[in-house]
């Protein structure tokens, strides 16, 4: 790996950081790591000092959203040493998410050097030992080949950049959190691309989140969109619940199965922890927001990952609407005189079908 010289313009001096208070928001370090894959092959990769990339117009990232990215943590030890939390499992998610979406993926060992550089050259940026802080590491791979069709890129960039963060939701642990199940939002299809790590899979959750927060609400809560029955996951993180202990203490730690949420690393921590140190059931199933609603079962409820950690969820409303029904004609926009070819649903209201651009 070579290093580039060039300054580091946007850096923020960590002797400025308060880290008792660093919230979830970037900021710019000594630098980040890229990698490249051209010709079969990935390059030895560059440290590098700036924050800008040049990128072809016809990306594919840009234009198809060949995209995929990782979250992890780096965090500060009472013996001064920094150690990076189970990164092999991101790095093999990470493969996961290139292959479901035909980009190249990083080795494991590319991409754990690649976590290993960002982190030790930014070291000053961790913050210390009882801060409640992490270095938050964000492996990202994308298609940075130019294409106008239709088609996997021929070139792929993978890169890591790290940034100090503290609580993601204002109050973290200590400041139980609200939720929203909106009527007709749909995160994933049940066949989908719900499992794959991509920055489609966020993106077109931003609107209703906005949404939502301007009625209180910090997060949504999504259900299968299938039947709209089943709970799946939150905009952020996966949906994990517990029962009140039982006389010997034991609770039951229950995630909900399907298809078409992430396979987060922390919640496969936390059931491993449950089971294994705690001895608790682990139930990994379908769990029905019924199930959920009713009250009765759950003492518990938390959204966990690696930015939120675990966040308690002390309310979930559903939004009120009529209930998706099994009709596939229903979903499937059909003709009618007004709109022969069925394109009514795209857009109720385009009143600018008509404009045309004057060139010259
Ligand atoms: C993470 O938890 O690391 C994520 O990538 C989720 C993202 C919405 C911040």
């Amino acid at each position: 790996m070579t290093t580039t010289t060039n300054s580091s313009p946007g850096r923020v001096d960590p002797a400025t950081l308060n880290w008792k208070n660093l919230g979830f928001s970037y900021v710019k370090t000594n630098g980040h790591v890229r990698y490249t894959w051209r010709d079969g092959k990935w390059d030895n990769g560059v440290f590098n000092k700036d924050f800008d990339i040049t990128l072809d117009i016809a990306a594919t990232v840009l234009h198809y959203g060949q995209s995929c990215f990782e979250g992890l943590k780096a965090f500060r030890m009472k013996d001064g040493k920094i150690r990076v939390f189970r990164p092999e499992v991101n790095a093999r998610r990470m493969q996961k998410s290139c292959r479901a979406i035909c980009m190249a993926e990083p080795p494991i060992d590319l991409f754990l050097e690649a976590v290993r550089r960002a982190v030790a050259a930014n070291v000053d940026y961790v913050p210390p030992y009882g801060s409640n802080g992490a270095l938050y590491i964000r492996p990202f791979v994308f298609g940075s080949g130019a294409n106008v069709g239709l088609s996997p890129a021929t070139e792929y960039t993978f890169m890591v950049l790290v940034t100090p963060v503290g609580e993601y939701y204002a109050g973290g642990m200590g400041s139980p959190t609200k939720a929203l199940i909106k009527h007709k939002f749909d995160r994933a299809a049940t066949y989908g691309t719900g499992t794959v790590k991509c920055g489609g899979n966020y993106a077109p959750s931003l609107a209703p989140t906005i949404e939502a927060k301007k009625k209180g609400y910090t997060v949504m809560l999504f259900l299968d969109a299938k039947e709209n029955k089943y709970v799946e996951e939150f905009a952020t993180s996966n949906f994990a619940a517990l029962t009140a202990p039982d006389a010997n203490g034991k609770r039951v730690y229950v995630t909900p199965k399907s298809g078409s949420v992430l396979a987060s690393v922390t919640n496969r921590s936390l059931c491993e922890l449950a089971s294994r140190r705690f001895g608790w059931e682990v139930e990994r199933r379908l769990l029905s927001w019924d199930e959920v609603k009713s009250g009765n079962k759950f003492t518990e409820v938390a959204a966990c990952g690696t930015a939120v950690v675990i966040t308690p969820v002390a309310e979930i409303h559903r939004e009120i609407g009529t209930p998706k029904q099994k009709q596939h004609s229903s979903t499937v926009p059909t003709a009618s005189a007004d709109d022969p070819f069925g394109f009514d649903h795209i857009d109720d209201d385009a009143e600018n079908d008509d404009i045309s651009l004057e060139v010259a």
